[in-house]
Parts: structure tokens; sequence; C-alpha cells
């Protein structure tokens, strides 16, 4: 009888990709937030001071513009993005979204739910929403702000 229980246990842990559950909280949201890379994109200032979070410009986004095939797009505000979004909605939102370049979405689907769980408490934790990010422009406009263009490199003959 103590076997069924502990296999039921175990069952309940894992989650459908085989990875076992973590804890749901705001450290663990942060600590997945640093991982994962989206500090280094939607933080303003993170890359170059070396990594530290300031706490007033943590995920707000980023005005500089990423321009390719694709247009221009800018690394959002993320408390402003989810500020309707309760926690379902938000973890509905993270598997199937789609997002121009250089926004891997493709992980975030990936992403166990307990974890995207995390991450939108901690992104909830961060306070005032702030402003919107420039919206992205399609192909062919010049931004108005800074701007990085992906583009292969001009090879000489
Ligand atoms: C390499 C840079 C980069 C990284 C890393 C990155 N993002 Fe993004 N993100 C972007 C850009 C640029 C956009 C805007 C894409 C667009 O306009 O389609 C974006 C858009 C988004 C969006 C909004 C999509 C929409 O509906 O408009 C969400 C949500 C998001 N990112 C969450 C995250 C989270 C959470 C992480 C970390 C797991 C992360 N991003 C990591 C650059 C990045």
């Amino acid at each position: 009888m103590r076997h069924v229980f502990v296999l039921a246990a175990l069952g309940a842990l894992a989650s459908s990709s085989g990875v076992v559950a973590q804890e749901i909280s705001i450290a663990r949201g942060e600590l997945i937030s640093i991982t994962s890379g989206c500090h280094d994109c939607h933080t303003a200032g993170y890359n170059e001071s070396g990594g530290k979070i300031d706490p007033e410009a943590a995920l707000r986004g980023v005005p500089l513009g990423w321009q390719g095939p694709w247009g221009t797009t800018y690394a959002v505000n993320l408390r402003d993005e989810i500020k309707e979004m309760d926690e379902e909605a938000f973890v509905k939102y993270a598997k199937t979204f789609i997002a121009k370049p250089p926004m891997p979405f493709y992980n975030m689907h990936a992403m166990p739910e307990s974890d995207l769980r995390s991450l939108y408490r901690y992104i909830k934790s961060l306070g005032a929403p702030g402003d919107p990010m420039p919206e992205a422009l399609p192909p062919g406009e010049t931004p108005r702000t800074p701007y990085i263009v992906m583009a292969p490199p001009i090879m000489p003959q």
C-alpha cells in the first residue's frame, strides 16, 4: 500500500516533459529570468554593468532597435506587457505566443509550467509597470531610436 502512495507522489512531481517540478516562488522566478537571459535584452544597463539588475529598470524594456529582414523590434517592457494578465492567462500566453527576432519565444514554450508561474510572480513583484517601449516597425522604415543592424557581413570578393 505504501508503495502505491510513493509512486503516486512521484508521478505528481514529474511534469509532462519528464522534468521534476520545482518550487513556485519569486526567488526562483528571478533565477530563471537571469539564467534564461531575459535581462540581457529586457533590462536597461544589465549587460553594461556585468549583470547587475537595477530594480528600477528590471524588465522594463530597452529602447534599442533590433533591425533585420523582419523590420525593427524592441525588447518590450515586460511589466507593462503582463499587467492585464492573471497567472493562468500568462501561462497560456507564454506557451503559445510567437514573436519576431531576436526574441527566443521557443525557449519560453519549453519552460515547465511551474517555472512560468515563478517568472510571472517575479515580474509582478517588480513594481510599477512604467511606459511601453517604441512600437516595432515594418521593414523599410527608419527607426527614430538607436538600433543594431543584424545582417550578414559583406565579404571581400
Ligand atoms: C536576444 C534578446 C532577447 C532575449 C534573450 C529575450 N527577449 Fe523577449 N523580446 C525581445 C524582443 C526584441 C522582443 C520584441 C519582439 C517583437 O516585437 O515581435 C521581445 C518580446 C518579448 C515578449 C512579448 C511578445 C509580444 O507578444 O509582443 C515577451 C513576453 C518576452 N519577450 C519575454 C521574454 C522573457 C520572459 C525572456 C527570458 C526568458 C526573454 N523575453 C528573452 C528580445 C529578447
